[in-house]
């Protein structure tokens, strides 16, 4: 076997359209399309090598072995990649954020859309970007969209083919900041993958299905013409959805803390009074602020006045997923 490691940065995303609930949990074909923006201040790197000498894969996160269930999903990963070049070696597999781990960022995103790249490269496969993307999505759903640059949609697709993200817009199209509010800095207490199988048991999660291509039409139109009072109000509908549908599984999803419910107020009323700011929420109690780059820093400022934030994270749009 030829050159046997490699190198990739990725970005996580933020979904202005989320993604919530799979129409099929193995191939985590999703439930509806989704559209998001890459953190370009934001990295993982992943290093991957081959080694016919490894007895089992092996797993560091940030400088620490991972425990058992993270290793299994990444060596599940790396058996697609194994299958797909033809190869037995096990892999070891470095990976570092530059942000904070236990800030609850969507970091598998950009974990998987990295360990994509680089262990297909590592294991002398040569993909196109979108079978790139269609491979990071079986990694982490939300890692399809890690992979183009920008602002990018996932199409939903209807099997494994079809289902992969593309850019709508370059990063430089417009200059949007995500400036994310930090209310708590512990890991979520139900993850996304067991999340998108509660999905279903919301009576809500039909009605919020039912009318997503309308909001999908919505955001591409907003962010084709950089129109953030349009902007603002699809991106909130759509995270309010979302989370009632959480809210209303079986059994129920409450990832909002008080301190989240004080920021996204205090985004309304700034918006009322003028300012172009919206907010939106993943599977956890940060909150996405999102504003034009001129307003960044006094956002951000005002953001750490509110009772309960710990801290502000500050990330302009980003690019797709490389090799290093
Ligand atoms: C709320 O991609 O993290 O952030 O495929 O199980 O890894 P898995 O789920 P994941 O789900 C993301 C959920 C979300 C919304 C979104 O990013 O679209």
């Amino acid at each position: 076997m030829p050159a046997s490691s490699a190198t990739a940065l990725a970005h996580p995303n933020i979904a202005f359209i989320k993604y919530w609930g799979n129409r099929e949990n193995g191939l985590r074909l999703p439930a509806n399309s989704s559209l998001s923006m890459n953190l370009g201040d934001l990295r993982t790197e992943t290093s991957v090598e081959f080694d016919s000498e490894l007895r089992q894969d092996e797993l560091v996160l940030d400088g620490h072995v991972a425990g058992a269930e993270q290793l299994q999903r990444v060596s599940e990963f790396l058996d697609l990649i194994r299958g797909m070049a033809g190869i037995r070696p096990k892999a070891r597999v470095d990976s570092r954020n530059n942000f904070p781990s236990g800030a609850g960022i969507a970091s598998s995103s950009s974990a998987f859309a990295s360990l994509a790249l680089a262990s297909s490269a590592a294991a002398g496969l040569q993909l196109d970007e979108r079978e790139l993307s269609r491979l990071a999505r079986r990694g982490s759903g939300s890692a399809s969209r890690s992979v183009p640059g920008g602002f990018v949609e996932w199409h939903a697709g209807e099997n494994d083919e079809t289902s992969y993200a593309e850019t709508i817009a370059q990063p430089g199209h417009w200059g949007l900041v995500d400036c994310i509010a930090i209310v708590s800095e512990g890991h979520k207490s139900v993850g996304s993958t067991r999340g998108h199988e509660l999905a279903a048991t919301s009576p809500l999660q039909t009605a919020r299905l039912g009318s997503v291509n309308e909001r999908l039409q919505g955001c591409r139109d907003a962010i084709l013409g950089r129109d953030f009072q349009s902007l603002a109000v699809v991106v909130e509908l759509d995270s309010m959805l979302m989370h009632a549908v959480m809210m209303t599984s079986t059994p129920p999803l409450l990832y909002w803390e008080p301190a989240s419910l004080a920021v996204m107020k205090a985004v309304r009323q700034w918006r009322a009074e003028g300012l172009n700011v919206c907010s939106t929420l993943d599977a956890g109690p940060n909150v996405h602020v999102l504003c034009e780059v001129k307003a960044g820093d006094q956002v951000a400022g005002e953001l750490t006045k509110v009772s309960g934030v710990l801290r502000v994270l500050q990330s302009s749009a980003g690019n797709g997923v490389r090799l290093l």
